[in-house]
């Protein structure tokens, strides 16, 4: 397999904006979003993205009000300065079920939702929920400039975001994707398209084993106003992820990954809707769950094998596009990077025409 790293964008191109639904309204000068990736990223991805011209989400998945509160702080440090009562241009992203849980009637707020509208977030992501349009109710009613990002596993979910909840931004989640999705979630080429009739003002995000800037081009050109790239972020200075996990990335090839249940097993995050499972590098843990080995000895072995930080135990995410990534660089440098040969691919298209 050919990975071929791209040259330095002239000043030029690099500096051509792309403007689509998206991009007007979140004010961003690339189509490229950065997604809340729970236990992966945090404030300074985010807080990066956006100052590269992207948008960036901060995940509140398995963490508290404190944790986020101060991923939250350390996006706002590295941002520009702007007044405190301002819009802080980063996203949060939630899982459904975690706030379902997190509910308590005392409070009209859950805490770590009420952490990111304190904070004046510009945007809100929710997936994996049963109960998701209560929680954008939630969201209107408080905080109604907030731009709502709904993550549709199918076209049923997608229209009821769309049509009942009136989401401000759609994301069309493929099989293809790496980390949590829905085990029978249509492949993107299938489900952009499918989803597109049903909104002519909704901006629709394509997510799910985009890799290059070639790729979002043609997400663009299906008729998607952005693309959300999760796997290739792992791959930045500013990720969570250890060197182990970042050298089983770029080890990687496209044969690599499975969308399993072992992890969530061997790992006890058994929360997530039913039909819900994880598209992950295929390894030791993988192997033992499909030969049948109990979840308590699956669990067992996970969390000895977490101890050493060991990636034939632990998981590492990765979507379908994980054989086109080979480098860890800082997440500014990766979507200008994107950005110029998304813009290259998209001249090369109009030049094709007479
Ligand atoms: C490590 C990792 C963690 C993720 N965590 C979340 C999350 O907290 N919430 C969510 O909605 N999606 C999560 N996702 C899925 C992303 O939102 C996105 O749809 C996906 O990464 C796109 O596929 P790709 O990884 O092939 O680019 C995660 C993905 C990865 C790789």
């Amino acid at each position: 397999m050919s990975k071929t790293p791209l040259s330095s964008p002239p000043k030029s191109m690099s500096s051509t904006r792309i403007i689509t639904k998206l991009t007007q309204l979140l004010g961003t000068s690339t189509p490229i979003v950065v997604p809340p990736m729970a236990a992966a990223a945090g404030g300074a991805l985010a807080a990066q993205a956006r100052i590269a011209g992207a948008f960036g989400f901060i995940p509140a998945g398995y963490k508290s009000p404190e944790w986020l509160q101060s991923e939250i702080s350390l996006a706002r440090s590295l941002l520009p300065p702007s007044p405190s009562d301002t819009i802080l241009p980063v996203g949060v992203g939630y899982f459904g079920w975690q706030l379902d849980k997190e509910e308590d009637p005392s409070e009209s707020i859950p805490p770590t939702l009420k952490t990111a509208l304190s904070n004046s977030v510009q945007a809100i992501w929710f997936s994996f929920g049963t109960n998701l349009g209560k929680w954008v109710h939630l969201v209107r009613k408080h905080s109604p400039k907030t731009i709502i990002f709904i993550l549709a596993n199918t076209v049923q979910e997608g229209r009821t975001a769309i049509e009942e909840w009136k989401a401000d931004v759609l994301v069309c989640q493929g099989n293809e994707s790496g980390g949590h999705g829905l085990s029978s979630s249509p492949p993107l080429s299938a489900f952009l398209p499918s989803i597109l009739p049903f909104s002519s003002t909704t901006p629709i995000l394509a997510a799910g084993g985009l890799a290059t800037g070639s790729h979002i081009a043609s997400m663009l050109t299906l008729g998607a106003s952005g693309a959300v790239l999760g796997t290739r972020f792992l791959l930045t200075s500013e990720s969570f992820y250890s060197p182990a996990q970042r050298q089983v990335l770029i080890n990687s090839d496209s044969t690599s990954t499975v969308r399993t249940m072992a992890f969530d097993i061997a790992r006890n995050t058994l929360e997530f809707p039913s039909g819900v499972d994880g598209r992950g590098i295929r390894n030791e843990t993988v192997q033992d769950f499909e030969n049948g080995l109990d979840p308590e000895n699956l669990n067992k072995r996970y969390i000895a094998g977490l101890a050493l930080g060991d990636t034939a135990r632990i998981v590492v995410w990765a979507g379908t596009g994980v054989g086109l990534m080979n480098s860890v660089k800082p997440a500014a440098e990766l979507i200008k990077e994107l950005h110029y040969e998304c813009v290259q691919r998209l001249h090369a298209g109009s030049n094709m025409l007479s």
